[in-house]
Parts: C-alpha cells; sequence; structure tokens
C-alpha cells in the first residue's frame, strides 16, 4: 500500500523546503554585507516561517491518518526508524522556531513575505540572541545529519532490501503495477 496523495505531497514539499533553507542557510552566512544578503536572509526566514507552519499540518495529518502497514524488517531497523523519524519531527519545530526566536532577540522582526509582520517570539536581548544564534546552527546541523541518515535508509532499502519501501512515497505511474510487493529473503 502507498502513503496517501497528501502524506506524499507533505513529505516532497518539506524535503525541498528544508533542503532549500538549509542551503541557504549556509550560503548566506558567509555573503558581504549587500542587498544580496538582506534579500537571501528574508527568503531564509519566509521560508524557514513557512517550514514550520506546514511541518504542524503535518504533524496534525500524521495524527489523525494512520500510514499503511509497516513492510517487514528487523526490529532494531523498525526501532531505529521510529527515532529517527521522532527526532525529525522534533527538529522540524525546534530549528524554525530557535531561528525566530534569534531574530526576534536579535532586533529583526519577521514580516512574512514583506507584508505580513509577525509577532517577536522574544523581546530583543543581544545576550540571548548570541546564545540562540549559535542554537539555531547547530540544530540545523542535526537536522541535516538526520535528513542524511533517513536518505541513507531510504536508499538502501530501495537498491540493496528491494523491498519497495521508497516507491510507497511516490506517486503510481500510469498503468503500472498497483502496489510493490515486499521481496522475502
Ligand atoms: C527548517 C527551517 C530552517 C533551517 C533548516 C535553517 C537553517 C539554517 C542554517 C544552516 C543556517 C546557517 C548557520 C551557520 O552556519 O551559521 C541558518 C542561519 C540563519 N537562520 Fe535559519 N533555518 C531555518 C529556519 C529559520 C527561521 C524560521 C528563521 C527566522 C525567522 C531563521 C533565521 C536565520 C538567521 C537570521 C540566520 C543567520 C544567523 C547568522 O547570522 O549567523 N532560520 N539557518
Amino acid at each position: 500500500m502507498r502513503h496517501h496523495p497528501v502524506t506524499m505531497a507533505l513529505h516532497w514539499l518539506l524535503a525541498l523546503m528544508i533542503l532549500g533553507a538549509l542551503a541557504v542557510g549556509l550560503y548566506m552566512t558567509g555573503l558581504p554585507f549587500s542587498p544580496t544578503r538582506l534579500r537571501l536572509y528574508n527568503w531564509h526566514k519566509w521560508a524557514g516561517v513557512t517550514i514550520l507552519a506546514l511541518s504542524a499540518l503535518r504533524l496534525l495529518w500524521r495524527l489523525t491518518h494512520r500510514p499503511p502497514a509497516e513492510l517487514p524488517m528487523a526490529a532494531w531497523q523498525r526501532r531505529a526508524a521510529h527515532h529517527v523519524h521522532a527526532a525529525l519531527y522534533l527538529v522540524f519545530f525546534a530549528v524554525p522556531l530557535a531561528g525566530w526566536a534569534y531574530s526576534s532577540a536579535a532586533g529583526f522582526p519577521v514580516v512574512l513575505f514583506g507584508v505580513l509582520p509577525l509577532p517577536d517570539l522574544v523581546t530583543p536581548d543581544r545576550v540571548l540572541s548570541e546564545s540562540l544564534k549559535p542554537l539555531h546552527r547547530w540544530l540545523a546541523y542535526a537536522l541535516a545529519t538526520l535528513v542524511v541518515l533517513h536518505v541513507a535508509a531510504a536508499l538502501k532499502h530501495h537498491f540493496v532490501d528491494r523491498d519497495g519501501l521508497l516507491l510507497r512515497m511516490m506517486p503510481a505511474r500510469r498503468g503500472g503495477a498497483p502496489t510493490v510487493q515486499p521481496i522475502h529473503r
């Protein structure tokens, strides 16, 4: 059984947006002060706040919709997958919240898409901003590490176990087999 189309859409949209936010975040901080740097900072913040909102929607969806039955795999793999998924959900919230709080503490309120002023998460405070900045950075690195583990596991299932796990998160091809059956070895 494949995942629900809404689950797939949220999964791939968030995957793209998170990779984009990571790449822009790493790139923009090395730029000299310029209009480009300012623009990228804004895009990064808007993407991050959108990721936060979509993550809330995704968590709500996950809690109200049961995923398809799990494929057969070793107990340690199932446990590892559950831990990585739980940790991913945690950082989906922690990274953007830390970024938003850092921006507020540093005295730069977020104006979503340049039109919607968002409330400050904390009052401007230089000392606090100096600890929120590395917190946001290290949480983002933790998120990147979890994404690497998650992708490596998905690729192992696809190319080594060939159990169809990755295809469950892909739309069905027209005229193709309706469901991929697990291969038992
Ligand atoms: C999932 C969402 C997000 C990801 C993956 C992410 C990732 C990153 C990364 C990798 C950096 C570079 C850190 C470094 O090497 O110093 C960064 C910097 C930054 N992020 Fe985010 N971020 C996210 C959301 C947000 C949000 C929602 C905001 C604010 C509303 C924000 C504000 C900032 C700011 C201001 C910096 C620059 C810090 C500095 O000047 O050193 N981020 N982010």
